[in-house]
């Protein structure tokens, strides 16, 4: 009876015969009428994770391919493709089975959780088209010329252990095992195909915590992320986030580039600074986060403003300034913080911030960007750059279609 149960059956064993791990792994009616205030469309032009509001939670894992054949990889993006639409409804990865003689297909940790805002984002590396010189998938020609790995930057303290990847797989979610147990099972999905380079989870205040209108603040301290493009303006989007048409590779349209750094932030020292070197640090005051010389957080910035010693009120190495340049470019910044427990060199808290921005082109946007900052950022004196990837982020797909479906075709 268990074999043939599809799983609109499978409730009718609650209660019943007590095989707790099967029972959990029902979708039964009522959890799926509760949760379905809880699920974004995983279909659609673009992939969710980007515009979509930030989750409480990311966990986040840049991936090997040991697959060497292109066959191979397009099995594993239709694979993950189908897997991840279920997750992202609450749903478990596979059909039940009841054979016991082999592991379930879902990993079951996310059993009678509701999806929790789950998203998942797929991006491609620039190994994945050509590594160490080799064309591995016959995919050399399809390479963005804006796909490559970033330049080094001054001071980049980067750990080979946190840097790279062939494929990323961004889950963001309201509850961290939810997130944890769609890369699980995206990765158990991959095995033979994929492993694992590097993996890191992070947070944001919880929306039960704060207000979801309220700017969130950083583990200094500050608001972050009150100058970010509108991501419910189309026109804003297609100029800084989303690749468009004859930007170069087509089969990218739709898609964006994300830069992924993992930073250190030495937070035991920031907590022995003043507070008005920590202002100047960023260039906005902490309370409000209004720029340095306003009232309120969304007020402009003065950059012509002197204090009365003739000084600039915005220093000109403050984080703020630097990072706007002229402003004409922007970035979708879409981070978490992360707190791994303690450097077992230092003694110190291992926390920081795991950045992550979308946009249209890293090298007119994220390199000019950081350029600026490596070399001059306040900020610098109480960082350290411990990780970087760069990934293509794929386009969206229709109901049916497969994430890479363009890439591959
Ligand atoms: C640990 C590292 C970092 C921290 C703690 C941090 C924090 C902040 C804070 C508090 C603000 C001001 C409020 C806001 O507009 O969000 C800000 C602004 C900004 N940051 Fe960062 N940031 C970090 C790294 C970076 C990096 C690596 C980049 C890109 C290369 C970047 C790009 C920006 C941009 C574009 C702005 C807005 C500037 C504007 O137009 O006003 N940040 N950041």
């Amino acid at each position: 009876m268990l074999k043939t149960a599809g799983a609109a059956g499978v409730g009718l064993l609650i209660g019943g015969s007590g095989i707790g791990g099967l029972l959990t792994l029902t979708d039964a009616k009522q959890t799926k009428e509760q949760s379905k205030k809880d699920i974004v469309p995983f279909y659609g032009g673009h992939q969710a994770g980007i515009t979509t509001p930030a989750q409480n939670h990311i966990y986040f894992a840049a991936l090997d391919l040991t697959a060497t054949d292109r066959n191979e990889l397009v099995k594993l993006f239709k694979d993950w493709t189908s897997a991840a639409a279920a997750m992202t409804e609450g749903k478990a990865v596979g059909e039940l089975s009841s054979n016991e003689y082999v592991p379930p297909k879902d990993t079951g940790e996310a059993a009678g959780l509701s999806a929790a805002n789950l998203t998942i984002t797929f991006g491609v590396g620039p190994g994945l088209f050509v590594k160490n010189g080799v064309d591995r998938f016959g995919l050399k020609s399809r390479k963005p010329k804006e796909l490559n790995d970033l330049p080094s930057f001054e001071f980049d303290a980067l750990e080979e252990q946190w840097t790279g990847g062939d494929i990323c797989i961004q889950a963001c979610a309201d509850d961290l095992q939810v997130a944890f147990h769609a890369v699980r099972n995206l990765v158990r999905i991959a095995r033979g195909k994929a492993v694992i380079h590097w993996a890191q989870s992070g947070f944001q205040r919880a929306k039960q915590a704060g207000s979801e209108k309220e700017t969130p603040r950083n583990l200094f301290g500050f608001k972050d992320g009150s100058i970010n493009p509108d991501v419910a303006n189309q026109k804003e989007m297609n100029g800084q986030v989303w690749v468009q048409p004859g930007d170069g590779q087509d089969w990218l349209a739709g898609g964006s580039y994300m830069v992924v750094r993992k930073i250190q932030m030495f937070i035991e020292v920031w907590d022995r600074s003043t507070l008005r070197e920590q202002e100047a640090t960023f260039g906005r005051h902490r309370d409000t986060g209004a720029p340095l010389g306003q009232k309120n957080e969304f007020d402009k910035a003065d950059f012509n403003a002197k204090d009365k010693n003739g000084q600039p009120v915005v220093p000109i190495d403050s984080h703020m300034r630097l990072a706007k340049g002229d402003g004409k470019q922007q970035i979708l910044r879409r981070g978490y913080s992360y707190a791994d427990g303690m450097d077992p060199q230092t003694g110190s808290f291992d926390a920081g911030l795991l950045f992550i921005g979308f946009q249209r082109n890293p090298e007119t946007q994220f390199i000019p960007m950081q350029k600026r900052l490596a070399r001059n950022d306040k900020l610098n004196e109480y960082t350290s750059h411990k990780g970087s990837a760069i990934f293509a982020i794929l386009p969206g797909v229709e109901r049916n279609g497969s994430i890479g479906e363009t890439l591959f075709l």
